[in-house]
């Protein structure tokens, strides 16, 4: 489809219109088109495409043909003589846009990584001999989209390694970020880990996801050990950083491990302690269990031997009684 411009602009040439004001209203354009406006806006947000336009003479928008057209010279957006016109408007521009009348911006809604380029803003003016081009603005417009908080994750497990993998990830963002890196903070030092960034690109969004993977030497001391994942975008987007992960000896690296090494010191001094408590208490029982029988048996012992004793007394008196008796009846026995 030719754009609009291409068709009116012929139709100016043909025009009666003098030769001076053709080259005042080049002119015109030309100054509009070098002044060229820079504008952001973020994916899937809206982009303002300002037109600029003061309208000095005050001409009423029922005069006015105002339209927008991409780098392509794709038709945005139309309003032929007050009237929104979509017959031009290509395809891919229907139901996205809406304009400010007021302050003569035209809004551009769902924004694609593709959108990026130039557009130009057209107001012409319809006089007796034909639409006559009064008004040119460009502007260029960049698309941003945040990255995600970088995020590390580790890979392999710690057991019987000496380092540690730690990936960091950010994703759906755009540019393409301009660095990533680890922070590695010990006590005293902080070194700055630059490693080749990984990096895939969404072919319809054309959102990046990046990564990039270290190992870190596990420290053998109790100190505890800090990693941040920083990724600088393309400026003036700002440094994004990812949350603090701790390596380190597995004891005391939070205060919950703190407790429980506490508790594991507690117990390694309290078990042994109640260990030989039971030990002491069981050998003293052992005794008093072995000595308790001696002492019973060494009663009965004495009672028997105090029975005994009574028994031979009285046996005595009775051998005595008896050697009395046999003695009185028969002393021939003895
Ligand atoms: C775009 O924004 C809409 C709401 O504003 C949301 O529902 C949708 O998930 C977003 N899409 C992407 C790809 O971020
Ligand atoms: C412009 O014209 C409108 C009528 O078309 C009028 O109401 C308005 O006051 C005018 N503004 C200026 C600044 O002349
Ligand atoms: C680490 O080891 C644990 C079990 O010891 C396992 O469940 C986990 O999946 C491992 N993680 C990785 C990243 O290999
Ligand atoms: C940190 O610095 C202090 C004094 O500046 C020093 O005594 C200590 O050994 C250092 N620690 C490490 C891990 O380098
Ligand atoms: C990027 O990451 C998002 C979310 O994790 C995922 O849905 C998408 O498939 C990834 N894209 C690419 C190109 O790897
Ligand atoms: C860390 O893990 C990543 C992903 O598994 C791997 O690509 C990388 O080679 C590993 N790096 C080291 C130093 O082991
Ligand atoms: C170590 O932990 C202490 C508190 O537990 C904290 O103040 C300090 O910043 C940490 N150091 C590092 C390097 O993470
Ligand atoms: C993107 O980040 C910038 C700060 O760097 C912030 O001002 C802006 O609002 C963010 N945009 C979105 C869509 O999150």
């Amino acid at each position: 489809m030719p754009g609009l411009w291409d068709l009116q602009w012929m139709g100016i040439c043909d025009s009666t219109m003098g030769l001076n004001s053709t080259l005042l209203v080049m002119a015109l354009l030309l100054s509009g088109a070098a002044a060229a406006l820079k504008r952001r806006a973020y994916f899937n947000e809206t982009a303002d495409l300002p037109c600029q336009f003061t309208n000095p003479r005050n001409i009423s928008l029922s005069e006015l043909v105002v339209f927008w057209q991409d780098q392509e010279k794709l038709v945005l957006y139309e309003l032929y003589l007050g009237k929104e016109k979509p017959d031009n408007v290509d395809p891919k521009y229907v139901s996205r846009t809406s304009f400010d009348r007021e302050n003569w911006i035209l809004h551009l809604h769902s924004i694609q990584i593709k959108d990026q380029g130039s557009y130009q803003c057209f107001i012409h003016h319809k006089r007796p001999q034909g639409l006559v081009p009064i008004y040119q603005k460009d502007c260029d417009l960049s698309v941003f989209a945040n990255f995600s908080q970088p995020d590390i994750r580790q890979i392999s497990n710690i057991t019987g390694r000496s380092d540690i993998n730690l990936t960091c990830s950010s994703v759906q963002g755009y540019p393409e970020p301009k660095e990533m890196y680890f922070l590695h903070e010990t006590e005293n030092l902080t070194t700055k880990h630059v490693v080749l960034m990984q990096k895939s690109q969404d072919n319809d969004t054309e959102l990046y996801n990046v990564s990039i993977s270290f190992s870190f030497l596990v420290p053998h001391d109790t100190n505890n050990v800090s990693v941040i994942c920083v990724l600088q975008p393309e400026p003036p987007e700002t440094e994004l950083h990812s949350k603090p992960f701790s390596i380190g000896p597995k004891k005391s690296v939070s205060p919950k491990n703190d407790k429980n090494y506490i508790l594991q010191i507690v117990g390694l001094i309290l078990l042994p302690l109640i260990l030989v408590c039971w030990i002491v208490l069981f050998l003293i029982k052992l005794r008093r269990q072995k000595r308790q029988p001696k002492r019973s048996h060494e009663g009965h012992e004495c009672e028997t031997v105090r029975v005994e004793g009574e028994k031979s007394q009285q046996s005595e008196e009775r051998v005595e009684d008896q050697a009395l008796e046999r003695s009185d009846e028969e002393p021939s026995t003895l």
